[in-house]
């Protein structure tokens, strides 16, 4: 993959496993296995797939976040950030949390429901940045207002507990609070997938105001192939922790080539259309002891004897567009795949 100059985070051959040991017996999960992706500055890179198909374990990885039993057994995450090139992985914690917040932030999955329940938001808040700056209790306030202020947040919100706010006010509030230092790289799992559908347009748009106003890059973890849609620049589908294929969003929406994206695709609702969805057959499978070859072949009515033998390459078949499956390293099978 060629190396651009506007290349945020690089993420290069990396493995991630949870390693495990109960009654003596070791259980590896491969849960990220040999990712290479360049995120590039400014953009919303969208990382999709089913549930356990190692989205959260990959943005964590992108973080430099893994504590046991989560091990990073190959390969590397590199940020360029102000003309510096950070090799994560090499860095000791310390640094490493140096990095989180100011450098790169993160959205975790459920973050809605982590703001401490017995503080306001305007305390957690302050703690926050007390923690980060050697600033004083009424600069703290004043950052903190005036950046609520630019996001359009109101003031009050601060006064709250958690509880006291909707779902969808709780969210921006953790969005605020994980962006008030102006990370250059935001990192977003499932941020809205506990919210209807309403409420998700409405965080959607502020996560995509924030990025705006800070010109920051966000990789944004979601299942929902809906919200990839209505955000994403380009897209990572992942299976099994490894990448199917990737593409700038209007490829892969028009022109999907993976069997697996096509599935992804397929099972979106579609306005006006009453025609049943076509669900994907089977499971994804289990991480411990992943399928030999293409790890889809189980699943895929397309499978050929290859797929189950060898792992296909991830190759390029366009300036934004990379694809591992046999029926385009080969040009398809009797004209049964686009
Ligand atoms: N702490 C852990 N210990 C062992 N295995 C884990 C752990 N956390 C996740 N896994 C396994 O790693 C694999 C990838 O999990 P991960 O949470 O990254 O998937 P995901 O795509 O984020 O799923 P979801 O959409 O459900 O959030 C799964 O098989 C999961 O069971
Ligand atoms: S490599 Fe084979 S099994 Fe895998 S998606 Fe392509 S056709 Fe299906
Ligand atoms: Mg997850």
């Amino acid at each position: 993959m060629a190396v651009t100059t506007n290349v945020v985070a690089e993420v290069k051959d990396l493995r991630a496993y949870y390693v495990t040991k109960a009654y003596g017996l070791q259980r590896t999960v491969r849960a990220v296995e040999g990712v290479s992706l360049d995120i590039r500055k400014d953009e919303v890179f969208g990382i999709a797939g089913e549930s356990g198909c190692g989205k959260s374990t990959l943005l964590k990885a992108l973080l430099g976040m893994t504590p046991p039993p989560l091990q990073i057994l190959g390969g590397s995450v590199t940020y360029h950030v102000a003309g510096v090139d950070t090799n994560v992985f090499s860095l000791p914690e310390s640094r490493r949390r140096q990095l989180r917040w100011q450098v790169v932030s993160y959205i975790p999955q459920g973050s809605m429901h982590a703001l401490n329940p017995v503080r306001r938001i305007g305390d957690t808040f302050r703690d926050f940045i007390q923690t980060h700056r050697q600033v004083s209790r009424r600069q703290a306030d004043g950052i903190i207002r005036e950046y609520l202020g630019n996001l359009g947040l109101p003031a009050k919100a601060l006064d709250s507990y958690p509880h006291q706010l909707s779902g969808g006010m709780r969210q921006r509030v953790t969005i605020a609070l994980a962006t008030i230092l102006s990370p250059p790289l935001v990192l977003a799992d499932e941020p809205t997938t506990a919210l209807d559908v309403v409420v998700q347009r409405g965080v959607l748009q502020f996560l995509e105001d924030v990025r705006q106003q800070q010109g920051s890059t966000l990789v944004l973890v979601t299942h929902d192939m809906g919200v990839h849609a209505h955000i994403a620049d380009r897209i990572a589908v992942l299976y099994a922790g490894q990448v199917a294929e990737e593409a700038d969003t209007r490829t892969l929406f028009t022109k999907p080539l993976h069997p697996y994206t096509q599935y992804l695709i397929q099972s979106l609702p579609k306005l006006d259309d009453k025609a049943e969805r076509v669900s994907i057959p089977g499971r994804p499978p289990s991480l411990d002891d992943p399928p030999t070859g293409c790890r889809f072949h189980p699943r895929c009515p397309l499978a050929m004897p290859v797929c189950k033998t060898a792992p296909p390459p991830l190759e390029q078949v366009g300036p934004d567009h990379r694809v591992a499956c046999y029926l385009v390293s080969t040009g398809g099978r009797d004209g049964q795949h686009a």
